[in-house]
């Protein structure tokens, strides 16, 4: 099946939602139908933004209303993507404008990681439906910026950490949750890339958090979801920059870390970058239970990842062997949140701001635990929770 014939006919099934209440964003929003539209926003049409777009062009019941980027180049190339829709996008520098002039249902956000809550929570304060790339932010004092906000918000608050909308994923967490493997004892991963690290403002450890952050946070996403939203208590981390990146980057190349959450389960955890052989380039998580072992996405390049659950005796447990693909955990998250749009009450998507605060975060601990910035050293040292210093604890 093509992810367009996936799409219209999940489109179909979850399409039912409607009625005739005011639609949460612009007050002036009329009620939505099961048929309707929904009318997007976009900020930020940069690299990451414009694959959201080609992934949302096609799909029914979706349509941009309106775009912004403080680059008119970036924006020239979304309008090209968005070409084919009936109606032509309106053009915008300032997003404030775009909030006060366009009657949106919703509005997609994919800046930089350190202008997510510069740009996330006055929108959220305009009440209006929020989808926001991966992670929160770069630092713990915008993460709890950006999480006092969409708690207080209207509108509902999703975050780009797509994995959450994958069958796979949801399948092997949904079958760990219910004792598959047991108690779980030990989790451990890796991701290994055969390029080195991102250049620009991934560079920039504080618009990106580093890499950590920026690119393994989806991993610390996975391994606090099969913990059931549980925070790591500490943890200790050996990085640092074996390449001698051009503009003296603080960003780190490679880094080993491991994390404690309670009951003294440990997850290990190594990324690595520039990894000599494509042999030993991809992702995997893996779950050691009492009982039984499951592994997720373990993705070589060019296949898409799956996931499997063996048992004590090393055989293969029976698994639907629901699909990890990257592209159809991203067709059905901008679904989701076209569904969230056409609710009346807020809710916590699948992937929300709470489950992507303690992603974030637990990333953040990490970088915090292998470079010391009073020293602007990379120094392995423990970091706890507690010193991450957040305000947006539960109480
Ligand atoms: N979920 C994923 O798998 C995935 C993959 C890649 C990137 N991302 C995320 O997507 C986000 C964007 O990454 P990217 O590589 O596309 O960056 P990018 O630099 O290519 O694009 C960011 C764009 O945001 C624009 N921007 C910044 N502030 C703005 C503002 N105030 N108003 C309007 N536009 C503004 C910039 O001009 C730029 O065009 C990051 O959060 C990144 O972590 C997620």
């Amino acid at each position: 099946m093509t992810t367009g014939e996936l799409s219209r006919r999940r489109f179909l099934e979850t399409s039912s939602v409607g009625g005739a209440a005011l639609a949460l964003g612009l007050s002036a929003q009329a009620a939505l139908g099961k048929d309707d539209e929904v009318v997007l926003g976009f900020i930020g049409t940069g690299g990451r933004g414009r694959f959201l777009l080609k992934q949302a062009a096609d799909l029914p019941g979706i349509r941009f209303g309106a775009i912004c980027d403080l680059k008119q180049p970036a924006m020239d190339e979304a309008m090209k993507i968005l070409a084919e829709q009936p109606t032509k996008p309106k053009m915008y520098t300032d997003f404030k404008q775009m909030m006060e002039k366009e009657k949106l249902n919703g509005i997609m956000i994919a800046t930089e990681v350190g202008n997510h809550a510069k740009v996330a929570v006055p929108v959220l304060e305009a009440g209006f439906n929020i989808f926001c790339e991966k992670p929160v932010d770069a630092d713990v004092e915008r993460v709890d910026k950006f999480v006092k906000a969409a708690r207080a918000a209207k509108g509902i608050t999703q975050i780009g950490f797509q994995r959450h909308y994958k069958p796979g994923y949801v399948e092997a967490i949904e079958k760990i949750h219910a004792g598959l493997v047991g108690d779980i004892r030990y989790l451990q991963g890796y991701w290994q890339w055969p390029r080195l690290p991102g250049g620009g403002w991934v560079a920039d450890v504080a618009m990106s958090g580093g890499e950590l952050v920026e690119q393994a946070g989806h991993h610390m996403d996975v391994m606090a979801w099969i913990m059931k939203g549980q925070h790591p208590e500490r943890c200790v981390s050996m990085g640092g920059i074996m390449r001698k990146n051009p503009g003296a980057s603080t960003c780190e190349d490679h880094s080993f870390t491991t994390f404690e959450f309670p009951n003294e389960i440990l997850f290990q955890y190594s990324h690595l970058f520039g990894a000599g052989t494509r042999r030993f380039i991809g992702e995997m998580l893996r779950v050691y239970g009492s009982k039984a072992g499951a592994e997720i996405n373990k993705l070589d390049y060019g296949r898409p990842g799956g996931w499997k659950a063996y048992d004590e005796g090393g055989k293969e447990m029976p698994i639907t062997d629901k699909t990890c693909d990257h592209t159809e955990g991203v067709t059905r998250q901008i679904l989701a949140f076209a569904d969230g749009c056409r609710k009346t009450e807020k809710f916590l998507p699948a992937s929300n701001i709470e489950t992507a605060r303690t992603a974030t975060l637990m990333s953040i601990m990490g970088r915090q635990a292998m470079f010391n910035p009073s020293t602007k050293k990379f120094d392995e040292r423990v970091i706890e929770w507690k010193d991450l210093g957040t305000t947006t604890d539960p109480a």
